[in-house]
């Protein structure tokens, strides 16, 4: 079943199955953080070691690797080894990339083997044919115990290899391999992938793009084609990434099949091996078992640039710049009023984080425009809405430091607000329209249409977007309180309403006249909504 909800339907209607094996009733485990699910499943699956394979009570492929390049946790590649399954027979798979913190000289290579491998390692070089620079590649890996009747135990062999020192705006080529796995060689060169770095100076047009909400289904996989046919410098995916946990209501009740994410890196890599595909975490990201905070899992499968408020265990909190433009991640459970199993737990880090990094991109000069994107959702009234804890926490840094474009997920429909300010119209962006974040607020996206289920908007109230305007003067919605309360809004922000598989597409433009030219498309390719963003206009 698809998050909590079905479309049409409110949220947290489906409190998940109450698995016996876990023994805690739904109504308990709800009012359980993430850490006290932490706890409670590492005391009680462990004793319970029937249901636990040799290789857990061994204890260090635990939860390895969540270091993201510190090292903390990492395997060395020949501790890999097991000589039980030769080189040769083991194909990599699930090559995913991502920009380092220097998106102009750093690049990390990710990607996974379906069983232990030895000496992993990247080749990588200036043309196909030569590939003479070679990396080792380090393992995180991962082991999910078993549950009687419900699934098997399950290792998952991750591994990753961290580029720096590259030139800025220079292609280059790269192959994974092991021993016996040569991608050099005439047998494997098809193996062999490129990506490029970002440019020295802006160039004069770039395009990036983003979505949130995906998982593992064919209208997902005709996004990524979409988005590989636009040749994006890098893509922005706002979190609940594969839905491995699919309930994500940050319960011990959730259910959790590791093996989704087999399958989505399969799916991913069709596009990820040559676009950074830059992920933060939604609610559907926490996976209890792994962390505390959950992220464990997240940790092992990427690497993200190590420059947030704490790289090591929140990894979906970091910042690049990338051209003119300045990009913000956050990891939106930390201050989500409607799903709390995460709320607070970086403590004010995150926040204060934040603050520091708006302002120092509104401070550097290379940078026309910031964008900052998360999971739950700011101005929304699909299904889930509005998070209250989102506008309470947030809302005032992104107005202190003037943020261009706000990207949310978590609602899986497309819904694009008029230029809010101080909480309501500034100004209104209809399609096609030009807007000033200087003079008019900030405009919010909500680009949930990645692939998974689409929800829809509240009863009675259309789609409205480019081809199809159907405009009305405000939608009665809610947003979520601190006490989980659902407080009725009657709101004039929401100008644009698209429930079918979509993503955004953004065109960053330098020179005098700068400007972020957004257009959400749907899967078909057709343009659902543009409008452009340009400061002091
Ligand atoms: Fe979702
Ligand atoms: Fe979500």
């Amino acid at each position: 079943m698809d998050s909590s909800i079905a479309p049409g339907t409110g949220p947290g209607t489906d409190a998940g199955p109450d698995l016996p094996d876990f023994g805690i009733p739904p109504r308990l485990a709800r009012r359980m953080s993430m850490a006290e699910q932490y706890e409670y499943l590492r005391t009680k699956l462990t004793r319970r070691r029937a249901l636990v394979t040799a290789g857990m009570l061994a204890g260090g492929g635990l939860l390895t690797g969540c270091a993201s390049g510190t090292g903390t946790g990492a395997r060395s590649p020949s501790a890999t080894a097991t000589g039980a399954v030769h080189g040769s027979a083991i194909t990599p798979f699930g090559r995913h990339l991502a920009f380092g913190a220097d998106p102009k000289t750093q690049m990390r290579i990710s990607w996974q083997v379906p069983l232990a491998v030895r000496k992993p390692y990247i080749r990588v070089g200036a043309a196909p044919w030569d590939l003479s620079r070679k990396i080792d590649a380090e393992l995180r890996d991962l082991h999910t115990p078993g549950l009687t009747g419900i699934r098997l135990a399950l290792d998952q062999y991750y591994l990753h290899a961290a580029l720096d020192g590259l030139r800025p705006g220079t292609t280059y080529y790269y192959g994974v391999g092991h021993e016996g796995f040569d991608p050099a060689s005439k047998e494997h060169r098809a193996t062999v992938g490129s990506f490029r770095t970002a440019p020295a100076t802006s160039p004069d047009t770039f395009v990036f793009t983003a979505f949130g909400d995906q998982g593992v289904t064919p209208d997902a996989l005709a996004n990524d084609k979409l988005i590989l046919g636009r040749r994006p410098a890098f893509h922005l995916h706002a979190g609940d990434i594969c839905y491995a946990d699919v309930n994500g209501l940050g319960d011990t009740s959730d259910s959790f099949d590791p093996g989704a994410w087999d399958l989505f890196l399969k799916q991913t890599e069709t596009v990820a091996r040559s676009v950074p595909w830059m992920v933060t975490t939604g609610n559907h990201d926490m996976e209890a078992w792994y962390s505390p905070n959950g992220y464990g899992g997240q940790s092992a499968r990427w690497t993200l640039p190590d420059n947030g408020f704490d790289a090591r265990n929140a990894p979906g909190a970091y910042s690049f710049t990338y051209g003119n433009v300045g990009i913000v991640a956050l990891d939106a459970n930390d201050v989500s009023y409607e799903i709390p199993a995460n709320k607070g737990y970086s403590g004010g880090r995150q926040t204060a984080w934040l603050d520091k990094r708006l302002g120092e991109l509104r401070g550097s000069a290379e940078v026309d425009f910031v964008v900052v994107f998360f999971h739950h959702c700011t101005y929304s009234t699909s299904s889930h809405a509005s998070d209250g804890g989102v506008r309470a926490v947030w809302l005032p840094l992104f107005a202190k430091h003037q943020v261009d474009l706000v990207i949310n997920g978590h609602n899986h429909v497309y819904e694009r607000t008029d230029a809010i300010k101080d909480g309501r119209v500034g100004r209104q962006v209809p399609v096609g329209a030009s807007t000033d974040p200087t003079r008019d607020g900030i405009v919010y996206v909500t680009a949930g249409g990645a692939g998974r289920s689409l929800y829809s908007f509240p009863a009675g109230v259309k789609d409205s977007y480019e081809g199809k305007v159907a405009d009305r003067e405000s939608v009665d919605t809610y947003q979520w309180t601190e006490s989980k309360e659902q407080h009725p809004e009657t709101v004039e922000w929401s100008r644009v309403r698209y429930t079918g598989y979509s993503f955004l597409s953004v065109e960053a433009q330098a020179g005098a006249t700068p400007r972020l030219k957004v257009s959400a498309l749907a899967e078909s390719g057709r343009r659902v909504d543009h409008f452009e963003v340009r400061r002091g206009a």
